[in-house]
C-alpha cells in the first residue's frame, strides 16, 4: 500500500528554560492529534527530545498534505495555550505565524515527510535532535549511505553496490527550494565538497539507485531564513527506512558513536559534540550538549508497532561518556576560535553591535 509518514516538530514551550516540555503541554498536543486526527491518521506517536515536541503520523494523503499540517498545526496551539498557562519558557516560540496557510512550510514548525510503497515488513528509524540544525545529519547519512567503512552493506548486498542518490539543499537560498542531485559513489567528492559545509549545504533525501525508493528524509528548514533573525536552532527531525536495500539498523546507527562537533548548544552560537541520548531526554550542561534521539519502529498498514530505543542500549553509555569529555574539553577554550560559531550563525546580536561600535576607533598607521 501506498503510505505516507510525517513527522512535524515544534518548540511552543518549555520547564526551566529551553530544556523539556511539560507533561500537560504534551497532554494537549497529544488529545487534539487523539480526537481531531482520528478519521485521518492510521495511527500517530507523540514524543519529545529536549524542548521539542514531535508528532510522527501515518496516513494515506501524500506529503505536504494541508489536512496533516493544519492537524499538527492546531496541536502546537493547543500545546501553547497550555504553555501560555503554566508561564513555560519560549511558549509559541516556533509558531512564526498568527494564522495557518495550508502548510506548516515558512512557518515555524519543522516536517520530514515521505511516500512510500509500503513493505511487508517495514522498519524504519525515526531521529530527532535538539539545540542543532539540519547539517547535523550531513555526517551520519553519509557514512551510512556512501561509505563501506560503515557500511559493509555497500560490499555485501548486490542492490545497495548500484550506491544511492544524495539531493543537497542550499538552505541559505530563500527563494525557493535550491537542490543538487549527486550520485554516491560516483560523485563522492563532490558530496563531501558540499556536505562538509552544514551551515549551508543539507541532505534533504536519500534515493535507492536499484530500485529508485526514498530511504531517507531529513527536515531542512532554518527558522533564521523565515524569521529574517535566529529564533532558536531549527532541531531537526529524520526518518530512515532500514534494511533488505537499504543499510541494516546498526548501519544508520554507528556514526553517531562519533559524536561529531556541530552548530549549537548554549545560545544556539557554539560547536559543540551530538550526544546521542535515550528518548525523551531533555537537555542540560552547557544548554545542550546537542542532543540525538532515535526510535525504532515497523508498521504494517500504517499502524506502528511501540518503538525500539535505540540509543539506550549500554554500549552508548560509552558514547556518551567520551561526548561528555569532548564537549568539556571544548569548553575549557570558552569564547575563543573553534568554540564559538562564525558570525553569520551566532543566535545573538551582541558581537555584530561591539564591532560596529568599535569600527570607528580603528585607526590605520
Ligand atoms: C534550541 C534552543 C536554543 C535557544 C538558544 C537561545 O532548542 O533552545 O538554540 O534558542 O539557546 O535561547 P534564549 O535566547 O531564549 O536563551
Ligand atoms: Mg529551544
Ligand atoms: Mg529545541
Amino acid at each position: 500500500m501506498k503510505l505516507t509518514i510525517s513527522v512535524i516538530k515544534a518548540d511552543v514551550g518549555s520547564i526551566g528554560g529551553h530544556v523539556a516540555p511539560s507533561r500537560k503541554l504534551r497532554a494537549a498536543v497529544a488529545e487534539h492529534i487523539a480526537t481531531a486526527g482520528k478519521d485521518v491518521l492510521l495511527d500517530h506517536a507523540i514524543s519529545h527530545t529536549g524542548d521539542d515536541v514531535a508528532i510522527l503520523m501515518t496516513h494515506t494523503l501524500g506529503t505536504g498534505n494541508a489536512v496533516i499540517h493544519q492537524l499538527a498545526w492546531d496541536a502546537f496551539v493547543k500545546g501553547t495555550e497550555v504553555a501560555k498557562s503554566e508561564g513555560l519558557y519560549g511558549a509559541g516560540q516556533d509558531l512564526l505565524k498568527t494564522s495557518f496557510s495550508g502548510n506548516v512550510k515558512g512557518m515555524g514548525p519543522a516536517a520530514a515527510e515521505m511516500e512510500i510503497e509500503e513493505r511487508a515488513a517495514e522498519p524504519f528509524l525515526f531521529f530527532a535532535a535538539d539545540k542543532t540544525d539540519p547539517g547535523a545529519f550531513n555526517l551520519p547519512l553519509y557514512l551510512a549511505f556512501a561509505d563501506p567503512m560503515n557500511t559493509p552493506g555497500l560490499l555485501l548486498s548486490p542492490k545497495m553496490s548500484k550506491g544511492f542518490r544524495f539531493v543537497i539543499m542550499d538552505v541559505n537560498y530563500t527563494e525557493g527550494d535550491r537542490v543538487i542531485e549527486l550520485n554516491a559513489p560516483e560523485n563522492l567528492y563532490e558530496i563531501a565538497a558540499l556536505l562538509r559545509d552544514p551551515e549551508r549545504f543539507v541532505v534533504e533525501s536519500v534515493w535507492s539507485r536499484a530500485t529508485g525508493e526514498q530511504a531517507a528524509v531529513v527536515a531542512t528548514s532554518r527558522l533564521h531564513n523565515i524569521a529574517g533573525k535566529y529564533t532558536g536552532k531549527d532541531d531537526p527531525v529524520m526518518l530512515v527506512r532500514a534494511q533488505m536495500n537499504f543499510p541494516a539498523t546498526g548501519e544508520i546507527l554507528a556514526p553517531f558513536a562519533i559524536g561529531h562537533f556541530v552548530a549549537g548548544g548554549m545560545r544556539g552560537s557554539h560547536q559543540m559534540p551530538l550526544m546521542p541520548v535515550p528518548l525523551l531526554t531533555g537537555t542540560s550542561y552547557f544548554d545542550g550538549p546537542p542532543l540525538v534521539t532515535s526510535a525504532g519502529y515497523c508498521c504494517h498498514n500504517g499502524k506502528l508497532t511501540e518503538p525500539v530505543d535505540n540509543f539506550a542500549h549500554p554500549f552508548w553509555d560509552t558514547v556518551r561518556d567520551a561526548t561528555a569529555r569532548k564537549s568539556m574539553e571544548m569548553r575549557r577554550q570558552g569564547f575563543f576560535g573553534a568554540a564559538m560559531l562564525p558570525m553569520a550563525e551566532l543566535e545573538y546580536t551582541g558581537i555584530v553591535e561591539k564591532l560596529n561600535e568599535l569600527e570607528p576607533r580603528f585607526t590605520v598607521r
